[in-house]
C-alpha cells in the first residue's frame, strides 16, 4: 500500500497553464506537478502559430478585445476578455523572463504574424514551433526550482473530496483534498493530498476520430470534475481546425493557420479558390466559418480533402518561415509546400468549454482551481480566436496564483484520507473491449457530433454513447485500474457532456452549427451549464 504524498499545491498537468502556475506560486510553498506521460508531452508542445498579444503601438488592446468578441459570437464573458487581454503584454514579459525566445525581425522587434479573425498582425511566434519553445523554457525553469517536484507517468484518476474522508469530517462540504493518482511505473494508486488542487489537464479532442491533438488530450480533468459534481460549461463548443494534413491512417499533423495569414489560399480539386464564396474574409474568416466552408466544399464535390496553395508566394520565405511544416510534409508525404498544394481536412482541435471558473481560476468546489484548456473562463465564448489559447493559460494561471498566494487554507484538523480500495477487483484485461469502445466513441462523435449537427444525429449519438458508457462503468467497477481504462471512461464522460450540451442548444452559434436551427436565437444567449 502506497503512503500518502503531501504538498501545498497539487498541479495536475505540465503544459503552459500548469507550469506557469507552478512557477508563479513556488516561492510560497511546495508544489507537485503531475504529468501522465513525459512532462514535455502536452498540447502546448505542438502549438505552431503562436500567442496573441498587443505589443506594437500600431495595435491596441481594444482591437484585440473586439476581435475576440466578434469570434465569440455573443457568448464571451466581457470581464474575462478584458482581464486576459489587457494583461497579455505583461504575461509576454513573464515568458521572455522565463527564457522563451520569440522570432524577431532584423530590427529586433517581435516578428508578428496574422491569423483568422485578427484585425492586426499581433501573433508572437517562434518560427512554426512556438509551443515547443514555450514548453522547453518553462519546463527547464520548473526543473531547477527547489520547491517544485515533477512526477512523470503519474495519471490522476479522481479527485479526493469530502465523500472519501467523510468518516472524520462531518462538517465539510464540497471540498477538494487532492487526487488519487495511478503511478504507471509501479502500477499502484497513490493518494496525493494538497491544500489546493489545480486542474490543468488540457483538452479532450481525442474524443473525435480525427484530431490535431496528441494522445494525452482525453479530457481527464473535466471528466474528474464532472464526476465530483463540479460545474462544467459550454461543452458543445468544440473547435475544428480547418487545416490538418490529409494523410489517411497516419498520426495527424497541423498545417498552421499562420500559412493562411501568410497568404495561403484554399483550393478544391479543380484548382478553384472557394473561400470567397463563403465569406468576404475568405481564408482569414474565423475558424468555424472556414471549417464549415471546407466541409461544404468537400461534401458538394464528394472529395476527401481540399488543398492549401502556397505556390504564388516567395518559396524561400515560405520555407524559412515554416521550417517544421516544410520538413514534415517533405518527409511524410513527399511534397514541397512551396511548390505543391498541401492536402488538408478539418480536425477536432480545441475545447472552448470546460470546468467553470471565476477570473481567478476558482471552480465551484472549494480548494479546487482549473486553468488552461480544461477550464471555461468565458474568454472564448462560442468560438476561440486563433492564438488566444496559450494566452488564456498564462493569464488565468497568473490570476489563480495571485489568488492563492494571499489565501490561508481552511484548517480541517487532521484529515484521514483512505487508501485506494481494490477489494473485489480482478485483473480481467479485456483490451479488446477498451480498444473497440474507444473506436466506437470516436466514430460516433465524428459522424454525428462534428462540424455540422442535427437534433436527430445528436439523439442517435446520445443513445449509442449511453450504452457504451454503462458498459465501461460496469467494467471499470470490476477491473484492475489501468491508464487506458481511465482515459476511456473519461472520454465516454466527455462525449456525454458534449452531446447533452449540444441537445440543449437549439440554435446555431459559433462552433455549434445545427442544420435544423440554422440561426442564432437570443433565447440561447447564455452558457450551457451542467
Ligand atoms: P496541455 O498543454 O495540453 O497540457 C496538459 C497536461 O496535462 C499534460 O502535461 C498532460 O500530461 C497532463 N494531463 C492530462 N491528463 C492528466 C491526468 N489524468 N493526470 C496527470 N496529468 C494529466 N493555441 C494557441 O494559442 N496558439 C497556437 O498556435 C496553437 N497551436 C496549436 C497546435 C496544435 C497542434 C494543438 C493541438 C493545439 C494548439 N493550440 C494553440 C491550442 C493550445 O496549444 C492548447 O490549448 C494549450 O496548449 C493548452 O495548454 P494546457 O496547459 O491547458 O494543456
Ligand atoms: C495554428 O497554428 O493554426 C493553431 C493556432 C491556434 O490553435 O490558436
Amino acid at each position: 500500500m502506497s503512503s500518502i504524498i503531501k504538498s501545498d499545491y497539487l498541479v495536475i498537468g505540465s503544459g503552459i497553464a500548469g507550469l506557469s502556475f507552478a512557477l508563479k506560486i513556488a516561492d510560497h510553498g511546495s508544489v507537485i506537478i503531475l504529468s501522465k506521460g513525459s512532462a514535455s508531452e502536452s498540447n502546448t508542445s505542438y502549438a505552431q502559430g503562436g500567442i496573441a498579444s498587443v505589443t506594437m503601438d500600431s495595435d491596441n488592446i481594444q482591437k484585440h478585445i473586439d476581435d475576440t468578441l466578434i469570434a465569440g459570437a455573443g457568448l464571451c464573458h466581457q470581464d474575462a476578455v478584458k482581464s486576459a487581454l489587457s494583461e497579455a503584454p505583461e504575461r509576454i514579459k513573464d515568458l521572455v523572463k522565463w527564457g522563451v525566445k520569440f522570432t524577431k525581425t532584423d530590427d529586433g522587434d517581435f516578428d508578428l504574424a496574422k491569423e483568422g479573425g485578427h484585425s492586426e498582425h499581433r501573433i508572437l511566434h517562434a518560427a512554426d514551433m512556438t509551443g515547443a519553445e514555450i514548453q522547453r523554457a518553462l519546463l527547464e525553469k520548473a526543473k531547477t526550482h527547489p520547491n517544485i517536484a515533477i512526477y512523470e507517468n503519474h495519471l490522476a484518476i479522481d479527485l479526493i473530496t469530502e465523500h472519501h474522508v467523510l468518516g472524520n469530517l462531518q462538517s465539510a462540504f464540497n471540498i477538494c483534498f487532492g487526487a488519487y493518482v495511478l503511478c504507471e511505473i509501479d502500477n499502484c494508486v497513490i493518494p496525493f493530498q494538497a491544500n489546493y488542487t489545480v486542474i490543468a489537464t488540457g483538452g479532450a479532442s481525442k474524443v473525435f476520430l480525427h484530431s490535431t491533438n496528441p494522445e494525452i488530450a482525453t479530457g481527464d480533468g473535466v471528466a474528474m470534475a464532472y464526476r465530483a459534481w463540479v460545474r462544467i460549461a459550454n461543452m458543445e463548443f468544440v473547435q475544428f481546425h480547418p487545416t490538418s494534413l490529409y494523410n489517411p491512417g497516419k498520426r495527424s499533423f497541423l498545417i498552421s493557420e499562420a500559412l493562411r495569414g501568410f497568404g495561403g489560399q484554399l483550393i478544391n480539386g479543380d484548382n478553384e479558390r472557394f473561400m470567397p464564396k463563403y465569406d468576404e474574409r475568405a481564408e482569414l474568416a474565423p475558424r468555424d466559418i472556414v471549417a464549415r466552408g471546407i466541409d461544404a466544399e468537400m461534401k458538394k464535390r464528394r472529395e476527401d480533402c481540399v488543398f492549401l496553395d502556397m505556390r504564388h508566394l516567395n518559396a524561400e520565405e515560405v520555407k524559412s518561415r515554416f521550417p517544421n511544416i516544410y520538413k514534415y510534409c517533405k518527409e511524410s508525404i513527399n511534397i514541397d509546400i512551396s511548390k505543391d498544394p498541401i492536402p488538408v481536412v478539418p480536425a477536432a482541435h480545441y475545447f472552448c468549454g470546460g470546468i467553470m471558473t471565476s477570473l481567478n481560476g476558482q471552480t465551484s468546489m472549494q480548494n479546487l482551481f482549473s486553468i488552461g484548456e480544461a477550464a471555461h473562463t468565458g474568454l472564448h465564448g462560442a468560438n476561440r480566436l486563433a492564438s488566444n489559447s496559450l494566452m488564456e493559460g498564462l493569464a488565468f494561471s497568473h490570476n489563480a496564483a495571485m489568488k492563492v498566494i494571499n489565501k490561508r487554507p481552511r484548517n480541517f484538523g487532521s484529515v484521514i484520507i483512505p487508501h485506494w480500495d481494490e477489494s473485489g477487483i480482478v485483473d480481467v484485461k479485456e483490451w479488446v473491449l477498451v480498444r473497440h469502445n474507444l473506436k466506437e466513441i470516436q466514430n460516433i462523435m465524428w459522424d454525428y457530433v462534428g462540424i455540422v449537427r442535427s437534433k436527430k444525429q445528436l439523439n442517435r449519438a446520445r443513445r449509442r454513447v449511453h450504452v457504451i458508457y454503462q458498459e465501461i462503468e460496469d467494467y471499470y467497477k470490476k477491473s484492475k485500474i489501468s491508464g487506458d481504462l481511465v482515459e476511456l471512461r473519461n472520454l465516454a464522460a466527455i462525449a456525454f457532456l458534449i452531446i447533452t450540451s449540444g441537445l440543449r442548444r437549439n440554435e446555431s452559434r459559433g462552433l455549434h452549427y445545427m442544420t435544423d436551427y440554422p440561426d442564432k436565437s437570443d433565447k440561447f444567449l447564455k452558457d450551457t451549464i451542467i
